[in-house]
Parts: C-alpha cells; sequence; structure tokens
C-alpha cells in the first residue's frame, strides 16, 4: 500500500512544545510597532491618572494565528466585539477613561451601531437637491434615523473632544500578548484605579514562529495537517506580576451552560483575581453570570515563589489556606467560597424606557459599584 507523499505540515506532531509565559516571551517575536502603542498607553494613563480618573483597559475581538509567515490563510474565531465595543460606550458613560484593545476590523464603540450589515450606514443618507445659487445638492439624515443617531454622535463627540477614549489594534495571538503585557506596565502606576476587562476571545492554541511555514502552502500536495502548540494563559502573571493592584475581570466562555459555574470558579481559585463573567455563547447577548468570592481577601493568594523553594504573600490578609498541587507545583491558597449572580435583560426594569436595552448597560452598572469597594478597601 502507497501512502501519500507530500502531506503539507507545518510542524511535526511529536515536536509540541508546553509554552510558559516567560519562555513564551523569550521565544516568540515582538511585533513591530509595539513601542509606539504602548507609549500612546503610557501617555494616556499618566494624564488620567494625574486627575484621578478611573482607567479601564478593555480587550475585544478574536485573535488570529496565522499558518504562514506572509500570511495568507490564518485560524480565526467567532468574536465579532460587540461586547467589548458596547461594553466601552458604557464604561465611557460611567466615566472611564477607556483604554481600547481591539482586534483589527472588528466592532468599534459608537460607529459599531452601524457596521455594514447592522443599519448600514449609506442607508441612512438621502441626497436634497440644492435650492442655493450654486446648484450642489447636500447630503442629509434621513428624518426617522435622527433620534437614534444623536445620542451616540453626542457621546462620540464628547470621547472624541476629552480624549477619554483609546484605541490600540491587534490581530494575532502573539501581538494580543505583547500588548497585554506591555500595557500592564504603565497601567500599574494606576493602582486600584485600574481596571482589566478582558472579553476578547483569545485563541488557546498557536503556532511558534520556528514551525510556521514562511511562504504560503501549496495546496497541491494533498491533506493539510497542523499541531499546534497551547498559548500559555496570561491571566496569572497578569494577577500576581504584572498588575497586582488592578480591578481584574475575565469572561468565561462556554457552549454548555452547566459548565460555565465550576469553570468560573475554577478560573478565580487558578488565577486569584476578583471576578469572572460567565457567558453561554448562545445567550450572551440576554443572560450572563458574575462569579466572585464570597469574600474577596484584600490580597490575593499564597503561591511559591516561582523557581525557588519559599512561598510568597500578596496582599495583606492571610485567610485560611489550603495546600493545592497546581500545574505540578505545590500551591497553598485560601479556602474559598462563592457567589453566583445571574444578569437576565428579562429581570431589568424598564422604567418607563423605550428601546432596546443591552446587557453590557446592566454588567457596567454592576462592575463599577465593585470597583468602588475595590478601591476604597485600600483606603
Ligand atoms: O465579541 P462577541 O461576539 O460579543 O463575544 C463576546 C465573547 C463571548 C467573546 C466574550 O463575552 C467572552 O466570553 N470572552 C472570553 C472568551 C474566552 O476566551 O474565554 P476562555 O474561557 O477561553 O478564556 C478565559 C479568560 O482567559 C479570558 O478572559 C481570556 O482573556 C483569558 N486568557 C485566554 C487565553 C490565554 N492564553 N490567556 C488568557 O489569560
Amino acid at each position: 500500500m502507497s501512502l501519500p507523499q507530500h502531506i503539507p505540515q507545518v510542524h511535526a506532531a511529536s515536536s509540541s512544545n508546553q509554552f510558559s509565559t516567560e519562555s513564551y516571551f523569550q521565544t516568540q517575536r515582538p511585533p513591530t510597532g509595539l513601542d509606539e502603542k504602548v507609549n500612546r498607553v503610557t501617555a494616556f494613563s499618566d494624564k488620567w491618572r494625574q486627575v484621578g480618573k478611573k482607567v479601564v483597559l478593555v480587550t475585544s475581538g478574536g485573535t488570529t494565528v496565522p499558518l504562514e509567515s506572509n500570511t495568507v490563510r490564518f485560524l480565526d474565531n467567532f468574536s465579532a466585539g460587540t461586547r467589548g465595543a458596547t461594553s466601552a460606550e458604557y464604561f465611557l458613560k460611567a466615566g472611564y477613561a477607556v483604554i481600547f484593545l481591539h482586534r483589527l476590523h472588528s466592532l468599534r464603540p459608537f460607529s459599531r451601531h452601524y457596521s455594514h450589515s447592522l443599519n448600514p450606514f449609506l442607508d441612512l443618507l438621502t441626497i436634497t437637491e440644492s435650492t442655493s445659487p450654486d446648484g450642489q445638492p447636500s447630503v442629509t439624515v434621513d428624518k426617522k434615523y435622527t433620534a437614534t443617531l444623536i445620542p451616540i454622535l453626542q457621546a462620540y463627540h464628547t470621547a472624541r473632544a476629552q480624549g477619554t477614549l483609546l484605541s490600540i489594534d491587534f490581530q494575532t495571538v502573539n501581538e494580543y500578548l505583547w500588548l497585554l503585557r506591555a500595557i500592564a506596565k504603565p497601567m500599574s502606576t494606576l493602582g486600584r484605579k485600574g481596571m482589566f476587562y478582558l472579553a476578547a476571545a483569545v485563541s488557546d492554541f498557536f503556532l511558534p514562529d520556528d514551525k510556521v511555514a514562511e511562504h504560503k502552502i501549496q495546496s497541491n500536495k494533498g491533506t493539510l495537517s497542523l499541531e499546534m502548540d497551547q498559548v500559555p494563559k496570561v491571566l496569572r502573571p497578569l494577577v500576581q506580576e504584572w498588575n497586582p493592584e488592578g480591578y481584574i475581570v475575565s469572561f468565561k466562555l462556554e457552549t454548555d451552560q452547566a459548565l460555565l459555574i465550576p469553570k468560573s470558579r475554577a478560573a478565580l481559585s487558578r488565577y486569584g483575581h476578583q471576578l469572572v463573567i460567565g457567558n453561554d455563547l448562545h445567550k450572551r447577548k440576554y443572560e450572563v453570570v458574575f462569579v466572585e468570592r464570597k469574600q474577596q481577601p484584600i490580597g490575593g493568594i499564597l503561591a511559591p515563589r516561582k523557581g525557588k523553594g519559599d512561598q510568597r504573600l500578596l496582599g495583606a490578609e492571610t485567610p485560611p489556606v489550603a495546600e493545592i498541587e497546581l500545574d505540578g507545583e505545590k500551591m497553598f491558597k485560601p479556602v474559598e467560597e462563592y457567589s453566583e449572580k445571574w444578569l437576565r435583560l428579562a429581570d431589568v426594569p424598564r422604567d418607563g424606557r423605550e428601546g432596546e436595552i443591552e446587557i453590557e448597560e446592566v454588567i457596567i452598572q454592576e462592575l463599577v459599584d465593585r470597583h468602588e469597594k475595590w478601591i476604597a478597601a485600600a483606603q
């Protein structure tokens, strides 16, 4: 029996790697333009820190995984960036300065209301023939759309005039990881006034630099088999090293609703951050669940110091601890109890309001409160 001769493989199955966060950043090339983006974030954070404003980093959209360095093909995921773009608007409304770290060409605050599929912009406009001597027709917004457009336009102009929205884009998972790490540093000067709202759908798998085909993979060779390596979870270093004072909110996406709460609890326990917002893929636009510890430890978790046998205490309080094994390491952590709060659009009182209510409005109201308490707890 003859075997296929030329199956293109991006890399051999036997050579897969386990990347720690450290080894990832030691081996993977930083994206071009990183410094310029980080400088913009630094200037933005400094400006708002000086006036005591709260700053939130909203991550948004999917990440791509290129299959070739001269990229023709890439793997992607479903996220359009609706959660992130919508949330950014409500954070601005709640008085935050917003760093919007988004996937290139995904939805953006304000313009999201008029994307090419939803309310196409050209449909709003009409041409009015000129009555003036120059004979030039003018373009106006059709009257039936102005009532909806005006508040959106006003909020957009306010954010522009005040400089409260900074947009930074990424495309690949590698760009996302480098940016997140680099941005966490200038944001750490904000202390507890900084919030991380990690709504991006980050790929769990990638092709390391040394295993990516340089040129377009040829299609005339049969099948294409890929073996990808695991992207290290960056939540742990974010919480424990890069920005230990920030209020950190991660999202947990599942397609099996029964997994939402156990997986969200596991993430809290594993990474030691403040809040996980669980969402089911199919119900995410009208239902989410907040999962958090019943007592927020003022500090965090007790863990072995990297590479050394001793332990360190992150934070001031020492709640009762339990010894557990995590990723092969012995860890000490608080015995935790959790609470869950479901937010459902169906339960939101309308109070005479007309029109659609978005779940992100409800999420951000809840978060502002919790973030205030987080800030106050340190004082
Ligand atoms: O954009 P939309 O269409 O509106 O969809 C919104 C959303 C469903 C994408 C969003 O609400 C959401 O759930 N985002 C997180 C999806 C996700 O990546 O879940 P996860 O279970 O794979 O990861 C959990 C958390 O770990 C995430 O907050 C992520 O930031 C973080 N993570 C992920 C990968 C990685 N290598 N390191 C990480 O720290």
